[in-house]
């Protein structure tokens, strides 16, 4: 209980604030992010679509409130635009067993990119504190376990059962661990076996220990194969501390790293210091497709070096 007291604490600041009714106006996909849906969904016609993504939206807001799903920021490609992302297609190709691991995935889109550009379905997985939400992504993109078998571990991230804090790996566990990926239930069999750890959107939800404490627990995970990498992107700025925002009528009200601040503690705090090379950049990106509204988000990566 008290790990699930932790998150709603947390998330309580991007989901239970105030859940403005769902807006049809900030629908808007991008030529690409059309070209991925339709692909995966196998529905061409766009009227078509859009009623689908909507219905889907409607019925994950019930399940959580998040601002990316009330802004469709889970329709827009943005795995792909990582400064990363072609290490971990690369680990994906040259990995004897990789292993990616996207936490707090939702409806597992991001996962469905890197499988659609070559990495292993059967070598990804997907965790959520709503099992729910995975559900429905194969809903969303007409999927089911058989024709998508990425493997998924439902629970609370912060929940030491799912995944406890441990050093990060050493030499001397190189290689020798070969997790059997069907049937996890906690994320804990796979300590020091990761090759790409993935985590969008997803920091921001916590406190400044919280977060660092999710490093902690995501340093233990990573493999010490030099080029595994931790990446994503959330929201971020100039100075780090609390910031309070209203976007699009969301109140956000959230713990916020700077890049330096962010690069700091990945460098350092969670790693020894000079054993990962942090990259971190603060962007400006649109709230939503077409938008001249901007929002602040870091985009970063921690790779072993
Ligand atoms: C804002 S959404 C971001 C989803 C996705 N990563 C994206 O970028 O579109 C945050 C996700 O983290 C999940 N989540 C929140 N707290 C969590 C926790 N303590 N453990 C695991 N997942 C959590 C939520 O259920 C939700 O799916």
């Amino acid at each position: 209980m008290a790990s699930m007291d932790k998150e709603s604490q947390s998330t309580k600041i991007e989901t239970h604030h105030s859940a403005p009714p769902l807006d049809e106006s900030l629908y808007g996909l991008r030529p690409q992010d059309a070209v991925f849906f339709k692909k995966l969904t196998g529905i061409e016609d766009d009227a078509v679509l859009k009623q689908h993504i909507l219905d889907i939206q409607a019925k994950a807001y019930k399940v959580a409130p998040y601002g990316c799903i009330y802004l469709f920021v889970f329709t827009r490609h943005r795995l792909s635009a990582l400064p990363a992302y072609q290490q971990v297609l690369r680990l994906g190709h040259e990995c004897k067993n990789p292993i990616f691991l996207d936490i707090g995935c939702c409806f597992g889109n991001d996962i469905r990119e890197a499988v659609l550009d070559g990495f292993p379905a059967v070598r990804a997985i997907g965790c959520d504190l709503r099992p729910e939400l995975w559900n429905l992504g194969h809903e969303l993109f007409k999927s089911s376990p058989d024709t998508f078998p990425a493997h998924f571990v439902g629970g609370d991230a912060f929940d030491p059962e799912i995944l406890s804090i441990a050093p990060p790996a050493s030499m001397q566990i190189a290689g020798a661990l070969t997790p059997d990926l069907s049937n996890l239930t906690s994320l804990n069999p796979l300590r020091g076996c990761v090759s790409a750890i993935h985590a969008t959107a997803f920091f921001h939800l916590f406190k400044e220990d919280q977060q660092l404490h999710m490093a902690r627990a995501f340093a233990g995970l990573l493999s010490v194969e030099p080029g595994s990498v931790i990446l994503g992107a959330h929201t971020g700025t100039q100075e780090k501390g609390v910031m309070n925002k209203v976007v699009r009528d969301l109140e956000l009200d959230m713990f916020t790293h700077s890049a330096e601040s962010w690069t700091a503690m990945w460098d350092g705090e969670v790693f020894e210091k000079g054993t990962v090379k942090v990259e971190a950049e603060l962007r400006q990106t649109s709230v939503s497709v077409g938008s001249d509204e901007h929002y602040p988000i870091l985009f970063w990566s921690v790779t072993r070096l």
